[in-house]
């Protein structure tokens, strides 16, 4: 059975740009609930832990730099056949390839610099939701 969770992230070049509303009203106009939200920013420990499944890429040290460089908007997002559904409506890891309309065409600017993250698996929504939120932080 398909999972009812998804984890996303806001980077932080979304939010310096001030496109955190936008997205928000996006998502909820597309049937997710927000479950649970916080406004953070990682240490570069935190982020090397959270994207460990990309240690050892040739990208890994600028994707810390990245998200480390200011606050996030952390969601935990809940609809049927969450990871699948979201990662529709975000588009492709590059924004260049990604379909018009979705959160990373209309707000990203490079596959670094790609406005939201979300998880790839059903296992990851698991693993990431559970970095982020305790069980007292969900609703
Ligand atoms: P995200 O969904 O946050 O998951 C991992 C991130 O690594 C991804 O978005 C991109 O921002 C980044 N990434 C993935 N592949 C590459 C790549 N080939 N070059 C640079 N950054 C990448």
């Amino acid at each position: 059975m398909k999972g009812r969770i998804t984890l996303s992230l806001i980077k932080p070049y979304a939010v310096k740009n001030g496109y955190a509303g936008q997205i928000l009203a996006i998502i909820n106009e597309a049937g997710f609930r927000i479950s649970a939200m916080k406004y953070i920013q990682l240490s570069t420990n935190q982020a090397k832990k959270f994207y460990a499944i990309h240690n050892g890429q040739n990208y890994f040290d600028k994707l810390v730099n990245f998200i480390t460089e200011g606050p996030v908007v952390v969601l935990l997002l809940e609809k049927e056949d969450a990871v699948a559904s979201y990662r529709k409506l975000i588009g492709a890891t590059d924004p260049h390839k990604a379909e018009d309309g979705t959160l990373r065409k209309l707000f990203g600017a490079s596959i670094e610099l790609n406005a939201v993250h979300g998880s790839d698996s059903d296992e990851n929504a698991i693993r990431e939701s559970n970095f982020f939120f305790s069980e007292t932080e969900r609703f």
